[in-house]
C-alpha cells in the first residue's frame, strides 16, 4: 500500500540567533499532511509560518528534525536533488506574487514547464488551460503590470500548478489584497480542494479557513491547536 502521507515533519526545528537573541521560530513540529488535505496554517505575524513553509518546500534547511516530502526525506538531500524535487513536487505562491515583470500572464505559467524539459508546444498548450482554470484566459498576452493584483495572483497560481505538483504551498497568497480579490482567490483554491489538490496555505486571514479541510494554530513555533473542521472526512472531501 502507498503511504497517503504527501508532507510530513518530526520534531522539526528552525531557530535563528543565539543566547539571550535566541529565537525559536519552528519549535519541534510534528506533522502529517495526507494527499488531498487543505490544510490552513494560522497565527500571528512573527510566529513562524513563513519559515515552517520555507521548511516544508525544502527553501531553508532546518535546525534539527525531519522534512518528508512524498516519501524523500529533504531536509539532507542536495542541493541538486532539492532543486529537482522542488521543481517537479511543489507549487510555490506568494504574498507578493513574484511574476517576472518583462513576460506575459502565459510565458510566466509556461516558464516552469520550459525548465522542466517540457517540450514549448505541451507547455504553452498547458498554460492556457491553466489560466483558463483560474479565469484568465482572456487576459493569457498581458504583462503583469497590466493586471490587477487579483488577477496577478491567479496568474502565480496557474503558475504553481504548472508541473502538476503533489503540493502547493502559499504564504499570505491573499496578503497583498483587497476583498474583492480575496474572494477570487479563496474560490480558487477551494476549486482546488474540489479537485483533490493536497495545499497548504499559511495565513493570518480567517476567510482562508473556510476553504481548509483542516486549521492548525500556530504560536511562538508550536501547533496551539490543530482542527479538523466538522463534516470533513479525514484527507478527503467533505
Ligand atoms: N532570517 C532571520 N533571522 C533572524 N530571525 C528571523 C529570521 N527570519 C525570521 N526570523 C524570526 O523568526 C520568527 C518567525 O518568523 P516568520 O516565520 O517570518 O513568522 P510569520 O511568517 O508567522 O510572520 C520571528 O520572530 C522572526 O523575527
Ligand atoms: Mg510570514
Amino acid at each position: 500500500m502507498t503511504d497517503p502521507t504527501v508532507l510530513r515533519t518530526r520534531g522539526l526545528t528552525r531557530r535563528y540567533g543565539r543566547d539571550s537573541g535566541l529565537v525559536r521560530a519552528v519549535d519541534d513540529v510534528d506533522l502529517d499532511v495526507p494527499a488531498g488535505q487543505t490544510l490552513a496554517v494560522m497565527g500571528p505575524s512573527g510566529c513562524g509560518k513563513s519559515t515552517l513553509l520555507h521548511l516544508l518546500g525544502g527553501l531553508q534547511r532546518p535546525t534539527a528534525g525531519e522534512v518528508w516530502l512524498a516519501g524523500n526525506r529533504i531536509d539532507t538531500m542536495s542541493e541538486r536533488a532539492l532543486a529537482r524535487l522542488r521543481r517537479d513536487s511543489l507549487g510555490f505562491v506568494f504574498q507578493s506574487f513574484h511574476l517576472m515583470d518583462e513576460l506575459t500572464a502565459v510565458e510566466n505559467v509556461e516558464l516552469a514547464a520550459l525548465l522542466a524539459g517540457r517540450p514549448p508546444r505541451r507547455a504553452r498548450q498547458r498554460a492556457l488551460h491553466l489560466l483558463d482554470r483560474v479565469g484568465l484566459a482572456d487576459r493569457a498576452t498581458h504583462l503583469p503590470s497590466a493586471l490587477s493584483g487579483g488577477q496577478r495572483q491567479r496568474v502565480a497560481i496557474a503558475r504553481a500548478l504548472s508541473n502538476e505538483p503533489q503540493v502547493v504551498l502559499a504564504d499570505e497568497p491573499t496578503g497583498n489584497l483587497d476583498s474583492a480579490a480575496t474572494l477570487e482567490v479563496l474560490r480558487l483554491f477551494e476549486d482546488l480542494r474540489a479537485a483533490g489538490q493536497t495545499l497548504v496555505v499559511v495565513t493570518h486571514d480567517a476567510r482562508i479557513a473556510a476553504v481548509a479541510d483542516r486549521v492548525v494554530a500556530m504560536r511562538d513555533g508550536a501547533f496551539a491547536d490543530d482542527t479538523r473542521l466538522a463534516g470533513t472526512v479525514y484527507g478527503g472531501r467533505r
